[in-house]
């Protein structure tokens, strides 16, 4: 939207989360509330982002500074109406709106209906059961807005108002800098109030409009520990609805979290407390097992990842069975038609197609060919205590059971390899190549008697 600024304000204390961390930088589906209010700014594209800092100032700049966001700081902090003016030197559109870092789930729809009106002063307010510590608006009697009482000034006909501010607004810019320069802190909290605009601009017979926004909670804000948790579970449920409507098979929406995006193919399904970090994709008819948490990585269609299993930066081909408890680490890449069972942990390492590990493994830092059979407990020795070095395991190789391959090695193509052997230099192509010593049996041999007295 060309000739809108949107500010951002973002530097207040936030005493009752009772944190070091400064409150717009706890985090909502794994990021810090203030990204989520610039992402939805970022979509009305304005001219201009600015947003108000002030407590934990450098460290909200280093977490959510992006290209295109300005940030100017308030030091003091003497209200919302002081906050605004920090960043009226750098607003130059028509209109600005304001927006708060604490109150992330506000959509860009309800965003788009305040502000797509030319009205000189437009607030997005909303009717609640329990107005309880918001501003009221105050109405006269042909329903045009008057002014906005702070919770703290209301008089006792003015809190059973339930009409409240939400505190977004968008107002013309020359009036803004002229309200604002008019206010004062003659108020209970002492503070340069950005409501006392309101009852401004209806002295000066400005018509005001409201907006609602689509849900009431797009509003709710963040103050303490427990808001934080409800917005998190009203953002989760969402998510899980709008992957529903998309065709994915949820167990339960209740019991998902995505922090981060997730993409489905068709008939994906996910059972219960599975965790998505990142970007995550999943191809058609992929199937996940409960508790399940996987971070940035790629499943190939018409896979099984069995319950708890452990996925991060890794990708998977199509009609793999992971699980159940297989770790993916980061640079896991398996082909197509690849078993990783329980237990099985695999890192920077390529499996070709076809290919099983089973059991209790450890492979890092290798490359597995197709067809190959890893057995139980086999564990690739990639470190020598300095450096990491490399294994390769040739197409259609067999290890067995409980052996450990000592980096750097290659098993050539077709090798079996007997079950416990430890092996350090290269095996020959399609031979049986056996490390432990030969197995004997002494006949006769008594086991030992305790000795008397
Ligand atoms: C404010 C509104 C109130 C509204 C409510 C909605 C005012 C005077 N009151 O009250 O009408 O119902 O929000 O939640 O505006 N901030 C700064 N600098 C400051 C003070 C605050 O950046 O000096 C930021 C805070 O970080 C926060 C926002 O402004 O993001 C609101 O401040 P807060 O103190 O929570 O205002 P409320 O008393 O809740
Ligand atoms: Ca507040």
């Amino acid at each position: 939207m060309p000739n809108l600024d949107v500010v951002i304000l973002a530097a207040g204390k936030g005493t009752r989360m009772h944190s070091e961390t400064p409150k717009v930088l706890h985090t909502l589906a794994g990021r810090p509330l203030l990204a989520h209010v610039i992402d939805t700014a970022r979509e009305l594209q304005p001219a201009r982002i600015v947003v108000v800092y002030g407590h934990g100032g450098e460290q909200v700049r280093e977490r959510c500074s992006t290209p295109g966001v300005e940030f100017v700081r308030q030091a003091p902090q003497l209200g919302t109406g002081h906050a605004v003016q920090q960043a009226l030197p750098l607003l130059k559109s028509d209109r600005t709106l304001i927006l708060y870092g604490d109150v992330p789930l506000v959509s860009v729809s309800s965003l788009r209906r305040l502000t797509a009106r030319q009205a000189r002063l437009r607030l997005l307010t909303v009717e609640l059961d329990h107005p309880a510590g918001y501003g009221r608006v105050v109405r006269g009697r042909d329903r045009s807005v008057r002014r906005i009482v702070e919770e703290k000034d209301a008089s006792a006909r003015e809190k059973a108002i339930r009409e409240i501010n939400t505190g977004m607004l968008c107002a013309s810019t020359a009036d803004l800098r002229r309200w604002l320069d008019a206010t004062d802190n003659r108020n209970a909290q002492r503070e340069y109030y950005l409501t006392d605009i309101v009852g401004l601009a209806a002295a000066e017979k400005i018509p005001i409009a409201t907006a609602a926004p689509d849900a009431a909670w797009e509003v709710l804000g963040v103050n303490s520990k427990d808001q934080l948790a409800r917005i998190e579970r009203i953002y989760q449920w969402e998510y899980a609805q709008a992957l529903m409507r998309s065709g994915v098979s949820l167990a339960d929406p209740a019991r998902i979290d995505i922090r981060g995006k997730l993409v489905c193919g068709r008939d994906v399904a996910i059972d219960v407390n599975c965790v998505f970090e990142g970007r995550v994709v999943l191809g058609d008819r992929v199937r996940i097992g409960a508790n399940c948490v996987i971070r940035e990585s790629e499943i190939g269609a018409g896979s099984e990842v069995l319950p708890f299993s452990h996925i991060e930066q890794a990708t998977s081909g199509t009609d793999n069975r992971i699980g159940p408890y297989s770790r993916l680490r980061p640079g896991a890449r398996l082909a197509d038609r690849v078993h990783a069972g329980n237990f099985v942990e695999i890192k920077a390492s390529t499996v070709a197609e076809g290919s099983k590990i089973n059991h209790l493994s450890y492979v890092g830092d290798a490359s597995v060919g197709r067809n190959v059979n890893i057995g139980a407990g086999t564990i690739i020795c990639n470190y020598d205590g300095v450096n990491k070095h490399r294994t390769v395991i040739g197409d259609d190789a067999f290890i067995g059971s409980d052996s450990q391959l000592v980096a750097p090695v290659t098993i050539g193509r077709g090798t079996t390899i007997g079950a416990g052997s430890t092996i350090t230099k290269d095996t020959p192509p399609g031979e049986l190549t056996v490390s432990r010593a030969k197995q004997v049996t002494i006949t006769g041999w008594k086991r030992p008697t305790k000795k008397q007295g």
